[in-house]
Order: structure tokens, then C-alpha cells, then sequence
């Protein structure tokens, strides 16, 4: 099995930096790709972070931490093209966007790197065909928010993928200290197939007054052993992606009403109540922020 040692990650927002700093604590270079010079300071300040915090607990000495952000090379273009084992796109959940920025994977990188999508619901057969001669090497690495802390990584095959990808893929999720599951390409995959009714379903719940966003969290948290409820999950993941994934389940699965959004949810959305990001979501955390 080829030992992966270097690593480009495309997109610097919350995914692409997590799995930036998970891979480079791993020991693995990474080229830290973002088309915006703020986006890619803002990782830095979050890789930062997250090491300064692992130096506080004693976790690793200043000197490693130093070590680890040292692997991180940050480009608005390309960096480490040619030394790249695989190349991870985590950019917009845009089908366009993506197959334009996997056009360019495949110019810019070797014929035997591996193509990877962080994507939480797009297809990855119609990227791999977007491809063509490089199909074999797309491969779908859904990680979880937050990624240091998550422990899946999603391996999402397609038709087109390889065995050969598929192994490398495994092999680079456990080597970044992740257990790799691997399914197989349909809308959601498991994770979100499972995961977003189940979210929009709270929705559901708190739009008929069966109890307040505070309740329903409560009831899922401690009844259910889970680490947050699922509404303030829901702000965590980003109200607009939870939205979007729902139709691709709507519009993928082809039940009429079963995967439609919530009104509740896309009344939020349009509301610009994002969750965490937007600093108001089901719950508001500006007050908290401005403490903070
Ligand atoms: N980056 C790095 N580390 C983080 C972090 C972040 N963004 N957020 C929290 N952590 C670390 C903390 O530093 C702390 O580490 P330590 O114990 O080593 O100091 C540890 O995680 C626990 O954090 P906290 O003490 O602050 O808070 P909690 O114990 O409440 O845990 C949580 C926070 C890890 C977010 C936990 O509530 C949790 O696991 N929630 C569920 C998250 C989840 O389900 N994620 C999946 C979302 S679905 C998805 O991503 C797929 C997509 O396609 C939609």
C-alpha cells in the first residue's frame, strides 16, 4: 500500500481546514488550497487554535505544534502539485463548481493521484463522468464537523472508482487517525440519508408546537444518548446545507412529500438564520460571541 506523505486540500472554509489539520497532526503534508487569500488566513488562525489548545492539554509540546503547522503550505493557486498523492476538494456544495474545480485536479496533478469530494450529497458518478479518462480515480471522503474531533470518514464509491482507489482511500482515512466505512453512491449516502429527515423531522416537531427548539434537544439529548440535540446540530451544520441536502433527497429519492424541507427550515434560511456561521440559527449565539 503506497504510504501517503503529501496531501493538497481545495477549499479552506470549515471542512477543508478541518481535514487540513487532521491530516498534517497525522504526520502528512498538505497544500491548503483557497481561492481566497481571508479564507485561507482564517484556517491558519483555526489551525492555530486547535494546536495551542492540544500544547494547553499537553497533548504535544510547543515544539510539535510548530512541527505540524510547518506541513501546511497555504496557496491561493496550486502548491505541492507535483509531489500531491491526493488531491480532496472541499470547496462550495455546488455540482457546477465542483466539476470545474475537478477539471482543473485533473490538469494540475499526476495520472495516478487520487480525486477525492468531500461532498455530503452530490453525486459522485456524475463528477467521475465529468472526467472521463480519470473516473477511476474519483472517489467520494466525506468527513464530519467537527473533523479533529469526528471519527467516520464516509468512503463513497462509485461505478467508475477503482479497487485501487478505493483501498488508497481507506488506507489514508485510517492513517489519519479516522475509521473509514465505505457505501455506496446514492442521495445522502448514509450518513445525511439517515442523519437529515431526522433533523428536518425536529423541525417538524417544533413548527406543530409539539415543544420548544430547548425541549426538543433536551427530549433527543438525554433520551437518546446523543452529544447535542438535533436542532443545535442543525446550527452547527449550517441551516442552508441542512436545507440543500433535504432536496437532494427530495429530488434524488423520488418520494413526494417524504424529504421536502420543512417549512420551519427554509423560513430560517431565507431569513438569512444560518446557524453558527450566521450567528443565529434556531438559537441566537450573538450575545455569547460578543462576550466571548
Ligand atoms: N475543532 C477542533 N476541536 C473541536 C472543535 C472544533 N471545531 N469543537 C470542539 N472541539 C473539541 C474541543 O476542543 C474538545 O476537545 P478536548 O476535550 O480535547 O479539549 C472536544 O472537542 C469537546 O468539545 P467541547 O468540550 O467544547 O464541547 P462538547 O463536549 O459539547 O463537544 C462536539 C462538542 C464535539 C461538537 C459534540 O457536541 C459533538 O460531537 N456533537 C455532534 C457533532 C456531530 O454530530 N457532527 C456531525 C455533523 S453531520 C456532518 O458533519 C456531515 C455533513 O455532511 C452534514
Amino acid at each position: 500500500m503506497l504510504d501517503v506523505n503529501t496531501i493538497t486540500v481545495i477549499g479552506a472554509g470549515t471542512m477543508g481546514s478541518g481535514i487540513a489539520i487532521t491530516a498534517a497532526m497525522a504526520g502528512i503534508d498538505v497544500c491548503q488550497v483557497d481561492v481566497s487569500q481571508e479564507q485561507l488566513e482564517q484556517a491558519r488562525g483555526y489551525h492555530e487554535k486547535t494546536l495551542g489548545r492540544n500544547v494547553a492539554k499537553e497533548r504535544m509540546t510547543q515544539a510539535q505544534a510548530d512541527a505540524t503547522l510547518a506541513r501546511i503550505g497555504y496557496a491561493t493557486e496550486t502548491c505541492k502539485a507535483a509531489e500531491s498523492q491526493f488531491a480532496i476538494e472541499a470547496a462550495t456544495e455546488n455540482e457546477a463548481i465542483k466539476k470545474k474545480i475537478f477539471a482543473g485536479m485533473v490538469e494540475t496533478y499526476s495520472n495516478d493521484c487520487i480525486l477525492a469530494t468531500n461532498t455530503s450529497s452530490i453525486s459522485i458518478g456524475s463528477i467521475a463522468k465529468s472526467v472521463g479518462p480519470a473516473a477511476d480515480r474519483v472517489i467520494g471522503m466525506h468527513f464530519f464537523n467537527p473533523v479533529p474531533v469526528m471519527k467516520l470518514v464516509e468512503v463513497i464509491k462509485c461505478e467508475a472508482t477503482s479497487r485501487e482507489t478505493l483501498d488508497q482511500t481507506m488506507a489514508l482515512g485510517k492513517a489519519m487517525g479516522k475509521t473509514p466505512i465505505a457505501a455506496n453512491d446514492h442521495p445522502g449516502f448514509v450518513s445525511n440519508r439517515v442523519l437529515m429527515p431526522m433533523i428536518n423531522e425536529a423541525f417538524h416537531a417544533w413548527n406543530d408546537g409539539v415543544a420548544d427548539p430547548e425541549s426538543i434537544d433536551g427530549i433527543m439529548k438525554l433520551g437518546c444518548a446523543f452529544p447535542m440535540g438535533p436542532l443545535r446540530l442543525a446550527d452547527l451544520i449550517g441551516l442552508d446545507v441542512c436545507r440543500d441536502i433535504m432536496l437532494v433527497l427530495h429530488n434524488g429519492l423520488g418520494h413526494p412529500d417524504k424529504y421536502k424541507p420543512c417549512d420551519k427550515l427554509v423560513e430560517l434560511v431565507e431569513s438569512g438564520r444560518l446557524g453558527n456561521k450566521t450567528g443565529w440559527g434556531v438559537y441566537d449565539y450573538r450575545e455569547a460571541a460578543a462576550t466571548a
